[in-house]
């Protein structure tokens, strides 16, 4: 069955774009002499963006004790990185809230994969006392974007990938390699690409499967990986193919993990997911 990359790009093309005021919040978060007063502005000319930031702000995760009321307030009180945590939430709810048949993925479904995924990310960086807060959290946030792009592929000759996963020692994503021709975390990172995301995101997206192929981002797109098994292991898929993707023994290794190390991380995010409200 293999694809075609112009049919793949014509795909990766016809999807919604991020919001402008969305990467312009990572540009600016990114940059040290950026104001507040200017992250406000660029933030407030999108109502919705506004809105999904001032609501997550003041859910029980971020743990601000009394009611955060205005934009100006949340990225006081929270910080430059929270408030693009909260942005890129914001932006890419609607678009993750799909049903993707090809996965078996449910309306919610690949929602609560990615925002679990992401605060896995970012407490796997803490764990490891690696710097990539924000940029990991984000990544862990659009991971599987590439989904939207191949499910309708998948959806094609999914029994036959799941059989021969089941069968075989092959991953789901190497199967779709085969198969398809295109695996769903190298078309997430052409989707990064599209939405001119920056270089380490497209790069932990593009390879949280396949870290021999990260170059300089290897440590980064490892982060992912392990959060996303984590999010797996806990019972929040992301699709029919997460468990037939396990964690690499390679990224363990490479961040230092063990198996104890691993065990702490599963407690710490079943904590975070006592709270139903950080899907929201
Ligand atoms: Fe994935
Ligand atoms: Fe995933």
């Amino acid at each position: 069955m293999s694809i075609k990359l112009h049919h793949v790009l014509k795909r990766v093309h016809a999807l919604p774009p991020l919001p402008d005021s969305a990467i312009q919040v990572i540009d600016l978060t990114k940059n040290p002499a950026t104001s507040v007063k200017e992250l406000e502005t660029v933030i407030s000319k999108d109502p919705a963006l506004t809105a999904g930031i001032l609501r997550q702000a003041n859910s029980a995760y971020y743990g601000y004790a009394r009611r955060i009321s205005s934009l100006q307030e949340a990225i006081v009180l929270l910080g430059f990185q929270v408030t693009q945590e909260l942005a890129m939430s914001a932006a890419i709810s609607p678009i993750l809230r799909a049903q993707l048949l090809g996965y078996r993925i449910d309306q919610e479904e690949l929602w609560k994969h990615s925002v679990l995924t992401a605060m896995a990310a970012k407490r796997v960086c803490q764990h490891c006392k690696l710097p990539y807060g924000d940029v990991a959290f984000t990544a862990g946030l659009l991971h599987d974007i590439g989904k939207l792009v191949i499910s309708i592929y998948v959806q094609e000759v999914g029994d036959f990938l799941l059989k021969k996963a089941k069968d075989t020692s092959r991953s789901f994503v190497e199967l779709e390699e085969k198969v398809i021709g295109f695996d769903h975390a190298r078309v997430g990172g052409f989707l990064a690409r599209a939405w001119n995301l920056p270089d380490e995101l497209v790069a932990a997206i593009s390879f949280h499967h396949s870290l021999s192929n990260a170059q300089n981002y290897e440590v980064l797109s490892s982060v992912v990986h392990v959060a996303n098994g984590l999010s797996s292991l806990l019972g929040i898929v992301g699709g029919v193919d997460s468990l037939y993707n396990p964690i690499r023994q390679k990224a363990l290794d490479l961040l230092r993990l063990e198996e104890s190390d691993l065990e702490l991380l599963k407690e710490d995010l079943k904590k975070i997911l006592l709270d139903p409200t950080i899907f929201s």
